[in-house]
């Protein structure tokens, strides 16, 4: 016996609210208004209904089909609404997790110091000069005053490369001070640079390596002396060593480049064999500094009528084992990763005066 239309709208309704899938919501349109659905097979018997009450029926049928296909869009649309909410809920990603769970690199201490000392200058309003580690002989050796026959020559241990076609042998630059001429021969004075890098030297021992690290420094201008060298080297170590009052020495010495000529001592103590800075009466040698030879200066197509300079020049190694109490000079190029984890420095730590060199 077939279903009353008001029982059997009633019911579809029903079915199709409860529909949990789009394949469960298609069964329910096919088994009602499908060809052999029940709205369909009882429509197709309206037309045994007497004349009179076939009218009534049909148009009851027809609204019983309208409701019964609105309710099943509706809920095709929603259930189409809930899969994708249900998709983007399974793809979720929490963007506020950590990206990896901890960064293992470390700073090594030679990069570490670099930092450190770029912005301290950088903060006394030096910019960085840079030049080739594979120099000529002109700017490693003759524009800075030392010339062919010069004893400096031998004491600097030379790396030299094969003659070329012209007979001049390149060299591996014996120090960064080849980055003064080629900074003045490129810039117009007055300029304050540092320039860090590698430097080469045949030596090999507790406290030399073939390849070490050097940072030159030059000011020029109109008006500078001695007192601006001792002035800027002072700021200089008192912020890198973060040492108050530091005892600084300025001893006479000899440069060809530089006149007059002084090497720097800083004042530490000396205690079974560890170092402290700043402390006690023992000096500690760690850098060499003077007023720009004229000649320097002329090389550089800088008058030295016009213009003077100060410049200095220190050991990036032994600064980073000094003060940050690293034995053996060796190890900074044995690339020992349990070294640098020991050693090394945070990636994310950015030394800035205003924020700490080193944490
Ligand atoms: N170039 C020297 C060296 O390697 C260091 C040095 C001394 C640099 C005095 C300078 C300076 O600029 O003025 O031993």
């Amino acid at each position: 016996m077939s279903e009353q239309p008001d029982v059997l709208q009633a019911r579809l309704l029903v079915e199709v609210a409860a529909a949990a899938s789009a394949a469960a919501l298609e069964a329910i349109r096919v088994a009602a208004l499908g060809r052999n659905g029940d709205v369909t097979r009882q429509m197709a018997t309206l037309g045994k209904l007497p004349p009179d009450e076939r009218k009534a029926a049909g148009q009851r049928f027809n609204t019983l089909k309208e409701r019964v296909a609105d309710a099943i869009t509706a809920k095709a649309a929603a259930l189409a609404g809930a899969d994708l909410e249900a998709k983007l809920a399974a793809e979720r990603l929490d963007v506020t997790l950590p990206a990896r769970p901890e960064a293992s690199g470390r700073i090594h201490p030679v990069s570490q110091v670099m930092d450190e000392l770029t912005a301290i200058f950088a903060e006394m309003g030096f910019t960085v000069a840079e030049g080739p580690d594979i120099e000529d002989d002109f700017h490693n050796f003759t524009a800075l005053n030392i010339p062919p026959e010069h004893p400096a020559r031998q004491e600097h241990d030379t790396f030299y490369f094969p003659e070329g076609e012209d007979g001049s042998r390149k060299v591996l630059r014996t120090h960064t001070s080849p980055v003064q001429i080629r900074h003045m021969l490129t810039h117009k004075p007055p300029f304050r640079v540092i320039a860090p890098g590698r430097t080469y030297r045949s030596d090999s021992d507790m406290t030399h390596t073939p390849m070490f690290h050097q940072v030159e420094g030059l000011v020029v201008g109109s008006d500078i002396h001695m007192g601006h060298l001792k002035g800027c080297l002072r700021d200089f170590c008192e912020a890198f060593f973060e040492v108050r009052d530091l005892k600084m020495r300025f001893r006479p010495s000899y440069f060809p480049f530089t006149a007059p000529s002084a090497e720097v001592d800083i004042g530490c103590a000396r205690d079974k064999g560890q170092i402290r800075i700043g402390a006690g009466e023992d000096w500690l040698e760690i850098l060499g500094c003077g007023m720009v030879h004229p000649k320097v200066l002329a090389n550089g197509g800088v008058d030295p009528d016009h213009w003077q300079g100060f410049a200095f020049g220190m050991g990036i190694d032994r600064i980073a084992m000094l003060k940050y109490g690293i034995p053996d000079l060796r190890a900074f190029f044995d690339a020992d990763a349990r070294w640098l984890g020991h050693y090394g420095f945070g990636a994310e730590d950015v030394p800035t005066l205003f924020g700490g060199l080193a944490r």
